[in-house]
């Protein structure tokens, strides 16, 4: 329509952006340009109106998010806490820093960020094979993921019945899926930890070979599983401490994504 075309070309001389539709197959059976434009394109001209930092271009990293569900039978399993908030905001806020981001995802109720690639999962055996191979073709990791260290031995392949006044549960170990992944590219973990924090954490990131890890006090208020906000301290491999204060898991994500350019940068300076 003449009207809604000089209405645009008013806006666009004011300095307004506007996102194009896309041509296609219209809703009133026509063909032609009308069509709501790509979600991602709306999103990334947004980013570029804000000036968001592209800092992460061209860098394919994978993130985990959620808590593993390990089978007791098929209408039972064991689970914890994680909401997927934290390992949602990183893989977001990546995206929004131009990085190509996979995200394995152990059940959650978080939307998959937009333009982010999702491989959902339900156990730690799953977790673990979505990581090695999405990691084959990745330069970074940062596994915020809470995998169940342990899982039934035997899942029942039938309801369990209420017949025994006690039952007693065989557990088996699972694989340590971060230290399987390989050594090539920077692998950033989460520690979990409700006492002795730094020290735990500095010991997981010497003996998982980490070039980074997230110390994550679990039992502070607005801390860890569950909440919109974390206190975390980021401890390198050498033993360098930052504390943050208690933040929106968003600013937390980008905080950590702060120290994935560092780590990149160091490595290509060593390279070159
Ligand atoms: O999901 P939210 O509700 O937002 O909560 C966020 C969180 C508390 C889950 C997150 O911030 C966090 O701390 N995630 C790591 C939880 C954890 O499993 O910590 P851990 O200390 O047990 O494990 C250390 C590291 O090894 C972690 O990066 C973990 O992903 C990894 N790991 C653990 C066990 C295992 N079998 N394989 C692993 O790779």
């Amino acid at each position: 329509n003449t009207a809604t075309q000089d209405n645009l070309a008013r806006l666009r001389e004011r300095g307004v952006t506007i996102v194009d539709p896309e041509e296609g197959m219209l809703a009133c059976g026509s063909t032609g340009a009308g069509r709501l434009a790509n979600t991602e394109r709306i999103i990334n001209t947004i980013y570029k109106i804000l000036g968001t930092v592209n800092d992460l271009e061209g860098v394919r990293l994978v993130v985990t998010a959620g808590g593993t569900q390990e089978p007791i039978d098929p209408v039972r399993h064991i689970a914890n806490r994680s909401s997927g908030k934290m390992g949602y905001a990183i893989a977001a806020a990546a995206k929004e820093r131009g990085a190509m981001v996979t995200l394995v995802t152990a059940p959650t109720t978080v939307p998959i960020p937009v333009g982010v690639e999702a491989r959902h999962v339900q156990t730690a055996l799953e977790m673990r094979h979505a990581v090695i191979e999405a990691t084959a073709q990745a330069d970074a990791i940062i596994m915020a993921a809470a995998v169940a260290d342990y899982r039934p031995s035997i899942p029942a392949d039938s309801k369990l019945k209420r017949d025994a006044s006690s039952i007693t549960l065989g557990l088996v170990q699972n694989p340590d899926i971060l230290s399987e992944v390989k050594r090539s590219i920077v692998r950033i973990g989460f520690a979990a930890e409700s006492e002795n924090l730094v020290e735990n954490a500095s010991q997981k990131v010497k003996e998982k070979k980490l070039d980074l890890i997230v110390a994550n006090d679990i039992t502070a208020p607005g801390c860890g599983f569950g909440s919109d906000t974390n206190k975390v301290v980021l401890v390198t491999r050498r033993g360098k401490m930052e504390e943050l204060p208690l933040l929106p898991k968003t600013d937390v994500a980008m905080k950590i994504l702060d120290k994935l350019v560092e780590i990149l940068a160091a490595r290509k300076g060593v390279k070159e």
